[in-house]
């Protein structure tokens, strides 16, 4: 019973929701940064062949998973491989699923705080250290921080709750063409910035000599953050599509992911470089220098660049909508799937247990921030651990699944014989080398 019975409305709905999953602060605060770190236009090549020839085999991987049996990671595990501890594997995608959205949905707060802020004009004084001291007191104050969460949250939770088509489907419709118009306006505008050609150079600038083992495994990370692999979201939603064919759903997804990435860089850069500023990685750069570059050419352009900023805004709050959706879906429909819930009961509880743990995340910026876990925050525990350790052992043990469980033929029938190959041999030993490197460089 349970899943498998909800479907989305065709392929078009299923292209969308995995391009809404994939495209998220993944894609607007880290791919930037990392192109300008390890070696520009040089980095966007490596970039474009690990999602070719890994991530897009590790998306068919679990998507023929999906495919085949129509039901979520855990369940489809323990029927293709009954009585084996495969299972295990559907319950670490679980737990990855529940702690990134836990994290996620207080970034996302942060945006719905944000773009209030900058609609009734209350994004502080425009200066450089106004800026930061206002993230400080937005992400510091328990109860605003706490507040956006909660919204953000609920947001998340009411679209699980309308379901697969009235809810998941028709938000991501709407949701992803309207994402790119909007961050093309932000774009172009940010191009026409005085000084903005520095933030293009850093962008484009083809830097060879910057790509080693190490840039190599970060461009991996980021590719498998940015398509949300590894955490059986892509065996879910192909679920609800059993009938989509998975290599051009594939493909699609890494076009409009990277696209977008692209987009956010062009967005952004040139606006940080305009405003005579470093680039950073990780919320900063979206919540300090970013309204601050805005804030300054306020004076120049008011109403413009107030519209821009609201746009730029919306735009993070719907791409981390349409990737927390598809986090909080994976595990309700875990609890559909294998205790026959309802939806709403399931989507009641998970809520509830993210938002325990969201709690505890938002509040390491406050009251808990010197409360370290292995040297993190909480927050930072929970990206980390579920980022890097987690993510990676999934799209492992989904590539090792695939390439050496499941029936040759078959699989061969249906993603064909290079992407089989890849997947058995070429996808683990490239992941167990990020996972090594991630560890020891
Ligand atoms: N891909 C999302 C992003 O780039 C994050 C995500 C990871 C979403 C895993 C779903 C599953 O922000």
């Amino acid at each position: 019973m349970a899943s498998g019975k909800e479907q989305f409305g065709g392929k078009f709905a299923y292209i969308m929701a995995l391009a809404g999953s994939a495209i998220g602060l993944g894609n607007i605060w880290r791919f930037p940064f990392m192109v300008g770190e390890h070696g520009g236009a040089a980095f966007i090549i490596v970039y474009i062949l690990c999602s070719l020839l890994i991530s897009l085999p590790i998306f068919l991987s679990e998507a023929v998973i999906g495919k085949k049996t129509g039901k979520g990671a855990y369940e489809s595990l323990r029927t293709l491989a009954p009585g084996t501890p495969w299972k295990y594997l559907g319950i670490v995608t679980i737990i990855a699923c529940f702690v990134i959205v836990s994290f996620y949905c207080v970034v996302g707060g942060w945006s719905i705080d944000y773009l209030a802020r900058s609609v009734v004009g209350k994004l502080g004084p425009g200066t450089r250290e106004g800026a930061g001291a206002l993230f400080g007191s937005v992400a510091g104050s328990i109860w605003e921080t706490l507040t956006a969460h909660l919204i953000f949250l609920g947001l998340t939770a009411l679209i699980i709750f309308l379901g697969v088509q009235k809810g998941i489907e028709l938000f991501s419709k709407i949701s992803i063409p309207l994402l790119f118009v909007m961050i093309l306006v932000v774009t172009v505008y940010s191009l026409r910035l005085p000084g903005a050609n520095a933030g293009v150079e850093y962008l484009l600038h083809p830097d060879f000599s910057k790509i080693d083992a190490s840039s190599i495994a970060a461009a991996l990370g980021q590719s498998f953050f940015s398509m949300s692999l590894g955490v059986g979201m892509v065996v879910t939603y192909t679920s609800y599509s059993r009938n989509s064919n998975i290599i051009e759903a594939g493909s699609w997804t890494a076009i409009f992911d990277t696209l977008f990435a692209i987009l956010a860089g062009f967005a952004v850069m040139p606006a940080v470089f305009a405003g005579d500023l470093q680039p950073e990685a990780g919320p900063s750069l979206v919540f300090e220098t970013l309204p601050y570059v805005f804030g300054q050419m306020a004076a120049e352009l008011p109403v413009f660049s107030r519209i821009v900023t609201i746009l730029f805004f919306m735009s993070i709050l719907l791409a981390a909508l349409s990737s927390s959706i598809s986090l909080l879906e994976t595990t309700v429909s875990h609890l559909m799937e294998r205790k026959g819930m309802k939806r709403g009961k399931a989507t009641l509880l998970i809520t509830l247990g993210t938002w325990g743990l969201g709690v505890l995340c938002a509040l390491s910026f406050g009251p808990l921030k010197d409360f370290h876990l292995f040297g993190q925050t909480i927050f930072g525990f929970c990206d980390l651990f579920a980022s890097n350790y987690l993510m990676t052992l999934g799209a492992l043990a989904f590539s090792i699944f695939a390439g050496w469980k499941m029936d040759k033929i078959e699989i061969e029938s249906i993603i064909g014989k290079f992407f089989r190959f890849m997947l058995k041999w070429i996808v683990p030993l490239a992941i167990m080398a990020i996972f090594l490197s991630n560890i020891f460089l």
